[in-house]
């Protein structure tokens, strides 16, 4: 069988990983997916910074040549941000790629646009990495629970800030000490303040709420409050209260059924709760359906090899669909959801 090519968009902390692990397990991929894979460029910004395990020949600064190559099977899009993440996707896909990524802003500001793009060229868009790093959280959604009723999603869902108030709750590390251990550890976003104002929470609270309610929920819609602003005093009055502080994002359809609220702030959590012992930046996310009950899960939510993980696993899916000639469940549902903002459902 021919290989499939990946071509890698971001050689980071989530890149190098994900480049790392395709070859270190590239035969259990190769068994896995029924095909080799190939790494066949990976597009960065500084080509001159060395890379370990990366042959200098395959880099580029050109991503957009990369993703107009035509032989490209699969684009794996861990840049971030906006642009050119957007234009490289839609791009990916005119050009007959499939696509994987981690890019929670991007797909909460225009999820439904992608999802629609990858329809109109019959190929896959998959970003299990997106929300809560190595956590399998976006398939069990979307795809195992999609027979049940979903009424509310609730949990961490950012391993920065949750490792921020870890450390100042146990060790009483001033905020800025632990913001840049997180972010030395490779936990937080490029520009740290998406972690700490909640954007990140709440981008991933929207994608989270589309899925599982079936509607269209944007970044825009999603109630957020940012942890900055958390003390050690607050710490000290929840302790005195059998109680820490968590950044929550709850996701929950309204007591009619006719509609969703998404929101995202700091929450004391009693220390007999499951989420009272989430540690560093691990996050965990409960699921109340109606006929499962509850669910929970629970990981590592940030950092190079977990995000990886989800990643591969991915990438794996997405080849298989595409040796089987087939796309994945969930793309044509989520591009034809109506735009209602906290959507009637
Ligand atoms: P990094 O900043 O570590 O890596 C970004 C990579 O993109 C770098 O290799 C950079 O090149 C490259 N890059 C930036 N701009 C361009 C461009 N215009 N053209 C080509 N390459 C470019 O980010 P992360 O790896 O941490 O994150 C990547 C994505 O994964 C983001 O969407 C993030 O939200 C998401 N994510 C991250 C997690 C984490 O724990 N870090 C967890 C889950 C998701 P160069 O190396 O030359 O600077
Ligand atoms: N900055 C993000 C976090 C990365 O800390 O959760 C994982 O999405």
């Amino acid at each position: 069988t021919r290989p499939l090519k990946v071509a890698l968009l971001g050689c980071g902390v989530v890149g190098s990983e994900v480049a790392r692990i395709m070859t270190t397990h590239a035969d259990d991929l190769t068994a896995r997916i029924g095909a080799p894979v190939e790494l066949a460029g990976v597009a960065v910004r500084r080509p001159s910074k060395v890379r370990a395990g990366i042959d200098p020949a395959l880099v580029t600064t050109d991503a957009t040549a990369l993703v107009k190559r035509g032989d490209i099977d699969v684009v794996v899009e861990v840049i971030g941000g906006i642009e050119p993440a957007r234009t490289l996707i839609t791009t990916a896909f005119e050009h007959g790629a499939s696509v994987v990524s981690a890019n929670k802003a991007l797909l909460a500001q225009d999820g439904a646009a992608l999802h629609a793009a990858a329809v109109e060229h019959g190929r896959d868009l998959y970003y299990e990495a997106a929300v809560a790093g190595a956590i399998p959280l976006i398939r069990p959604l979307r795809e195992s629970l999609a027979g049940d009723k979903i009424n509310r999603v609730m949990g961490i869902v950012n391993g920065t800030t949750n490792f921020i108030l870890d450390k100042m709750d146990s060790t009483g590390a001033g905020y800025q000490e632990a913001l840049d251990e997180a972010t030395a550890l490779g936990y937080a976003e490029a520009d740290p303040t998406a972690d700490v104002e909640a954007f990140d929470a709440a981008a991933k609270a929207a994608i989270l709420a589309g899925i599982a309610f079936h509607t269209r929920v944007r970044l825009d819609d999603v109630y957020r409050e940012g942890m900055t602003e958390v003390t050690a005093a607050d710490f000290a009055s929840a302790k005195g209260m059998g109680c820490t502080i968590k950044l929550l994002a709850i996701c929950e359809r309204a007591a009619d059924g006719g509609s969703v609220t998404a929101r995202v702030h700091p929450a004391m959590i009693p220390l007999t709760h499951p989420l009272a012992s989430v540690r560093g930046a691990y996050n965990a996310v409960f699921v109340e359906s109606e006929a499962a009950g509850q669910l929970m899960f629970y990981g590592p939510g940030a950092g190079g090899a977990p995000t990886a993980s989800a990643v591969l696993g991915d990438l794996v899916a997405v080849c298989r669909n595409r040796l089987g000639g087939a796309t994945g469940p969930g793309d044509s549902a989520y591009a034809q959801l109506p735009v209602s903002p906290m959507g009637e459902v």
